[in-house]
């Protein structure tokens, strides 16, 4: 196992406060902090609050969620601030419960690693966007494939992680981090990840998401509760600090058996692709549709 200082001060940090303090800061420059295995991030208002799995109130994010207007914007993407990224994308109409996610599953399997490593970071993700009230994107929650290092974790390897961020200006990112697990994964393991629709007691007028990697024991969980539905589901790759083919893995990544359920079932859709030409990097879809979709990110 490698243990790098920065986890074990991350960890210390958690031990120490409940409060949480920032660890660092990701690439596109928002603060991180490192929250507890299975926390639970939910909209008060316009604050956005973390609690533990046990309960205990541990952040609360003041006055970042925007007020609504009243006028409603339609879903749209929104480009991730500092990182390029690639993706493919569809817009849920939420106009009843019957087209509102239930399930967002994939599956994919650890790439050969890139042959050089210049601290490029690579996040491969699938991804739901919740909106604040005006319908526009505020957040991401995410299961994600990372190569690379950041404040957390990381290096010229490859290691899995649940996070929460968000856009606004006064954004920033939460990831889950089970103490005693070992993010690190071995090239070839095939990973299913999901994002599911769960019901609550605590809080039951909010839309609850579950972002996690299913079927391995001690994988890392977060849940989200927002007013309103997801409006997107993405499936893509951001990165930064890549610069020759190199640095991308020595094949396509693919997303397989991806299924995207709603309140009525597998729906017909279309993946719609969004592309990055500061990207050295584009996405195919392979296998359109709801059921079994397949979706590579090519270098
Ligand atoms: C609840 O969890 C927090 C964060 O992990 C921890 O600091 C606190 O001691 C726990 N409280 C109880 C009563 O277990
Ligand atoms: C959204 O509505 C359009 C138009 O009715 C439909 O073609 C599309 O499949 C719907 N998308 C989802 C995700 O339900
Ligand atoms: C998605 O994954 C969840 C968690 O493993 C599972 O309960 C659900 O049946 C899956 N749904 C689909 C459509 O694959
Ligand atoms: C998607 O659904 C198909 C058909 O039900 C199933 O075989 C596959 O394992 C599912 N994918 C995931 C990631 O759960
Ligand atoms: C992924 O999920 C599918 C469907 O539930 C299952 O058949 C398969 O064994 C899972 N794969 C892994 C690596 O857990
Ligand atoms: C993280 O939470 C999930 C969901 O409760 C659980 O299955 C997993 O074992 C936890 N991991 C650790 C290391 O506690």
């Amino acid at each position: 196992m490698r243990l790098f200082l920065p986890i074990i001060s991350a960890l210390a940090l958690l031990h120490q406060t409940v409060a949480l303090s920032p660890v660092g800061h990701s690439p596109s420059g928002k603060p991180m902090y490192v929250v507890p295995n299975k926390s639970r991030i939910q909209q008060v208002g316009r604050d956005l609050k973390v609690f533990a799995p046990n309960g205990t109130l541990l952040e609360t994010f003041a006055n970042v969620i925007p007020q609504r207007t009243g006028k409603r914007n339609p879903a749209t993407l929104t480009r991730r601030q500092g990182l390029s990224n690639v993706a493919a994308f569809v817009p849920l109409n939420n106009s009843d419960a019957m087209d509102m996610l239930d399930a967002f599953n994939t599956t994919f399997t650890v790439p050969p690693s890139p042959t050089t490593f210049e601290s490029q970071l690579l996040w491969f993700a699938a991804s739901v966007v919740l909106p604040d009230e005006n319908g526009v994107p505020f957040g991401e929650l995410r299961t994600l494939l990372q190569y690379g290092a950041t404040v957390i974790q990381g290096g010229p390897f490859w290691t899995i992680a649940a996070q929460f961020e968000w856009f606004p200006d006064a954004g920033g990112l939460l990831q889950g981090f089970p103490i005693g697990f070992d993010p690190n994964v071995d090239v070839g393991t095939a990973i299913n990840t999901s994002i599911v629709h769960v019901d609550v007691d605590f809080d039951p007028d909010l839309f609850w998401y579950r972002a996690g990697f299913s079927d391995i024991d001690g994988f890392p969980q977060l849940e989200t509760g927002f007013f309103d539905p997801a409006i997107t589901a993405v499936i893509g790759m951001e990165e930064e600090g890549a610069l020759q083919s190199s640095d991308y893995p020595p094949e396509p990544f693919k997303f397989t058996k991806t299924n995207l359920t709603l309140g009525g079932g597998f729906p017909e859709i279309e993946w719609d692709v969004e592309d990055d030409p500061s990207a050295g990097a584009y996405v195919t879809v392979d296998v359109d549709g709801s059921k079994n979709a397949e979706i590579a990110i090519r270098f």
